[in-house]
């Protein structure tokens, strides 16, 4: 169902005593808000996050899993693994996993359908580098992330799905994407999602904006149509810029 989301990846950044510290002060702090609030901590502290937050409205998500039930995968972890620490929420796609780490759509739809089988939750990431922006490649650039990643899921499968375009030009880089160039995108997927499958599907899944959110410009961003809150990177590491962000949505 379509709803309000911010996520935090934390990326590869926080030992245990600063994930520790920065949980506590994110529950602390964290105003009444119908969203949705997710932290995705790195593996090693998965498990402790999700025990500190068992009782917390703050949710804990992975920042990757692999496709095999289990097995010589030296390095890995499953879906199981996961579930068994109490983490039933994804995010499949990240654009540093696709250029740093080879993950092509092929690896990432069997990634996707693997999550779903467990009954999990995804958040599949996509979107366009600054060359292929440049050259006006963005639309067709993530029409075919979307349909390789996920247009033979079956109808049923999307109320599990949550979108996060990324423009990779901007993650990292203090360059947003302006208000009005995410909307732009965030329509296209809609309406790209409305061709392959129908309109219902297109506007009950949510689609969160990331790439250089930050409190300053949270608030606009947030406000077009169809931008259903973001996943943010260096701002989730701070927690007021994190509870500044949720209170933007
Ligand atoms: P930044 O917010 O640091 O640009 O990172 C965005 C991101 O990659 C979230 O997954």
């Amino acid at each position: 169902m379509r709803s309000k989301i911010v996520a935090g990846n934390w990326k590869m950044n926080k030992n245990l005593s600063e994930t520790k510290a920065l949980l506590e002060e994110l529950s602390e702090k964290l105003p009444a808000t119908e969203a949705e609030v997710i932290v995705a901590p790195t593996f090693v502290n998965l498990a402790d996050s999700s025990r500190m937050l068992k009782s917390s409205k703050i949710k804990v998500a992975a920042q990757n899993m692999h496709f095999a039930e289990n097995g010589a995968y030296t390095g890995e972890i499953s879906a199981d693994m996961l579930l068994n620490i109490d983490v039933d929420l994804v995010i499949i796609g990240h654009s540093e996993r696709r250029a740093y780490f080879g993950e092509t759509d092929e690896l990432l739809s069997k990634k996707v359908k693997a999550a779903l089988a467990k009954n999990m939750r995804v958040i599949f990431c996509f979107g366009e580098e600054l060359e292929e922006r440049k050259a006006g490649n963005h639309f067709s650039v993530v029409e075919s992330q979307l349909k390789n990643g996920l247009f033979d899921l079956p109808a049923e499968a999307w109320q599990h799905i949550v979108l996060a375009y990324e423009p990779v030009w901007a993650i990292g880089t203090g360059e947003t994407a302006s208000p009005e160039q995410a909307q732009e995108m965030h329509a296209f997927i809609r309406k790209t999602i409305t061709d392959a499958y129908n309109a219902s599907i297109a506007n009950e899944v949510s689609i969160l904006y990331g790439g250089s959110v930050k409190p300053s410009n949270a608030r606009e961003i947030f406000s077009k149509q169809d931008v259903d809150g973001g996943l943010i990177g260096g701002a989730a590491l701070v927690a007021d810029n994190f509870i500044s962000i949720i209170q933007a949505i």
